[in-house]
């Protein structure tokens, strides 16, 4: 039997794209963007595998394209919302992920978001660049607020959020988590507090979002929430833009309700230059890089392609932490 045919949305770190070559026929979109819609609908023709990008829309449409022959939709990432799941194990088509291996990075990230947010770190560094510091120290020089000690609100204490309540505890905060599911096992073991959404936002000193987009998280953070919270607390997003109704936090941010802002997620992306945040003093902007370190992106690279191989080549069932629709097992085993 000849190789297995699959479509790469985009060159990832090696070795996987060589580990795949090795395996499969690959079509390679070589472009540093994403493929078009029409693109995508060329290449997926005939292929038995996707892997794909969080910024690929791979829908029935697209499993119509793909054909009968398609059996895996294996995405570089930890979200999934750019993927008709439902659809997918309808159709008996696997669909992988690469949570878990970016939960650490991640929250390395937003852990730097709250300490650039709270301390001035990025305005401070344009500051020194541009010259404009003339005495050797002041008592009031760019004054921010502590980090150590404060209370840090977690929404969404999955993977990332625990990674980040484990950080918390180097910095001796008080750490409150508010989940659709309360889990206890989890409060004992990161030592956090459970809180209901309001009582949260109105006690935290910083509020990181980690929940996965869904219908309930979907603009989950808007004019109402923002203003539970304190003046001196600070918003920081490493998840994903929608959970935040951005003109809301906006209004929020020109009129002081809150501190500041720490971002690497936006509604639409990459961020439209007319964009009011772009103008804000009060933010720090980031392009949408949680996972992007050498060793976490070459993980995930390896990891997505090793999930599509185990179902195309070794006909075995992926590792069950990297199994988005498990139900797919009963409708077509391996
Ligand atoms: C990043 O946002 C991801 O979902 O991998």
């Amino acid at each position: 039997m000849g190789k297995k045919k699959i479509y790469v949305t985009r060159r990832i770190l090696e070795p996987a794209l060589s580990i795949l070559s090795r395996k499969c026929q690959v079509t390679l979109n070589k472009k540093p963007c994403p493929p078009s819609r029409e693109e995508i609908s060329k290449n997926v023709a005939g292929k038995a595998g996707i892997l794909c990008m969080l910024t690929d829309r791979i829908d029935a449409e697209v499993m119509d394209k793909a054909g009968s022959n398609l059996q895996v939709i294996s995405s570089y990432s930890t979200g999934f919302e750019h993927i008709d799941v439902k659809e997918a194990t309808a159709r008996g088509i696997y669909v992988t992920y690469t949570a878990d291996i970016l939960a650490e990075a991640t929250a390395d990230l937003a852990f730097g978001l709250i300490l650039a947010c709270a301390r001035n770190i990025v305005s401070a560094d344009e500051y020194t660049r541009n010259k404009k510091w003339k005495i050797a120290w002041s008592p009031d020089l760019m004054l921010g607020y502590n980090v150590h000690g404060s209370t840090l609100g977690i929404i969404g204490l999955g993977r990332i959020g625990s990674a980040v309540a484990r950080r918390a505890r180097g910095f001796n905060m008080k750490v409150l988590y508010y989940n659709r599911k309360r889990n206890r096992q989890l409060e004992s073991e990161l030592r956090v507090t459970y809180a209901a959404l309001d009582e949260l936002l109105a006690q935290s000193d910083f509020v990181s979002i980690h929940t996965t987009l869904n219908s309930a998280s979907n603009q989950l953070i808007d004019r109402t929430k923002l203003r539970l919270m304190k003046k001196t607390a600070f918003l920081i997003n490493t998840a994903r833009g929608q959970v935040v109704k951005e003109v809301d936090l906006v209004r929020a941010l020109e009129r002081n309700q809150i501190a500041g802002a720490g971002l690497d997620v936006f509604e639409t992306e990459p961020l439209p230059r007319s964009n009011p945040l772009l103008k804000m003093k009060n933010v720090v902007l980031l392009p949408h890089i949680g996972s992007a370190t050498y060793q976490t992106r070459s993980k995930m690279a390896e990891v997505a392609a090793r999930n599509l191989l185990d179902v195309l080549v070794e006909k075995k069932e992926p590792n069950p932490k990297f199994l988005v629709n498990p139900e797919v097992k009963n409708l077509r085993p391996l």
